[in-house]
């Protein structure tokens, strides 16, 4: 599984038996990260000391301090890296426990099936990478982190930018303070964040998603939520990633809010989401015109827009707001 991992992230792993170090390490071998290797929970701390890990991948029973512990340890000394356990079946209760308490991140059974794992390790990566950039609190990596997720699904370049450009008209329109529009455009950057955890192979899919793929895109709010959440993001942000799917009638998604109960910035997003999807290509159709995607809007007036907000859009947004001409190359060459 290729992706879009920067190269030379370090994962850690960490066995007393040899064979599993030098298995995991040779399934390694082409993924564009740094494998280390301990042998004891010791070593590994050893390790953590030495270098920054993004991911740590530890067996569970080991002679001297068991995985737990060590995750327990590094969860203290390096927050920043993802924690991975690798365990027998015997060992699942106190694992689930150790995942409900936030020790470890995910776990895997062995014997494993090596996509799997590497699956595993590399969505812990995205999520490394997810976590660092959020913590960050320069504009440019935020925007670059938004464009990294738009690479994942080739038919929203631009996306997060546009919505970000309709959302603020609506914010200045309300008079937002500098310091919450400021906040809104963030929020509208990262919306999608939680995307990094859906395979590109369902964002792109052309066609309809079965209900199950259909299930995984609709966790996309709550896993951006999750993270940005730990990154400690304002609320502003926070509501705008979990609440930009929900609909006024409580038919959206992820908690199916209505009304009131969906925080303003969310329902602006809202607004301009879809907007901006109605007037772009996608996977599954050509772009509508400004007065399709209007008429589809306002049949939903009310049932899932804010009315008020809709109508205060269409007197400030009268057509798309234009796809630079990268944008418009890549949706000739399409
Ligand atoms: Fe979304």
């Amino acid at each position: 599984m290729k992706n879009s991992v920067t190269p030379r992230h370090t994962l850690l792993v960490v066995d007393d038996e040899p064979f599993i170090l030098t298995a995991i390490e040779r399934l390694f071998r082409d993924e564009q990260i740094k494998v280390r290797t301990a042998a004891s929970g010791e070593e590994a701390l050893t390790c953590l000391a030495d270098e920054e890990v993004a991911v740590i991948l530890t067996d569970n029973c080991m002679t001297g301090m068991s995985g737990l512990e060590l995750l327990n340890r590094t969860k203290k000394i390096a927050p920043q890296t993802v924690r991975l356990m690798m365990t027998g079946y015997a060992d699942l209760q106190m694992v689930l426990t150790a995942i409900n308490e936030g020790e470890v991140y995910r776990f895997i059974v062995k014997p494993w099936h090596n996509q799997e794992l590497i699956t595993m390790v590399m969505e812990a990566l995205n999520r490394y990478q997810l976590m660092r950039a959020l913590q960050s609190s320069s504009e440019l990596t935020l925007r670059s982190l938004a464009q990294t997720i738009e690479l994942k699904d080739v038919y929203t370049r631009g996306h997060c930018d546009r919505v970000a450009h309709y959302a603020l008209l609506l914010a200045e329109a309300l008079d937002f303070s500098a310091d919450r529009r400021k906040l809104m455009r963030h929020g509208c950057w990262l919306h999608d964040c939680g995307k990094i955890g859906i395979p590109g192979a369902i964002l792109n899919k052309q066609g309809r998603l079965s209900r199950t793929e259909y299930d995984l895109v609709k966790q996309h709010p709550l896993w951006g939520l999750k993270v940005a959440e730990e990154a400690g993001l304002h609320q502003v942000v926070l509501d705008i990633i979990v609440g930009h799917h929900e609909r006024l009638d409580g038919s959206g998604y992820p908690h199916g809010r209505r009304g009131a109960a969906i925080p303003l910035e969310a329902r602006i997003a809202a607004i301009a989401d879809v907007y901006d999807a109605l007037t772009t290509d996608r996977s599954y159709r050509p772009c509508f015109s400004h007065a399709t995607a209007r008429d589809i809007m306002d049949k939903e007036r009310a049932s899932s827009f804010d009315a008020d907000l809709l109508d205060l859009f269409w007197s400030l947004v009268v057509e798309p707001y234009p796809l630079t001409n990268n944008e418009q190359t890549e949706q000739k060459i399409r």
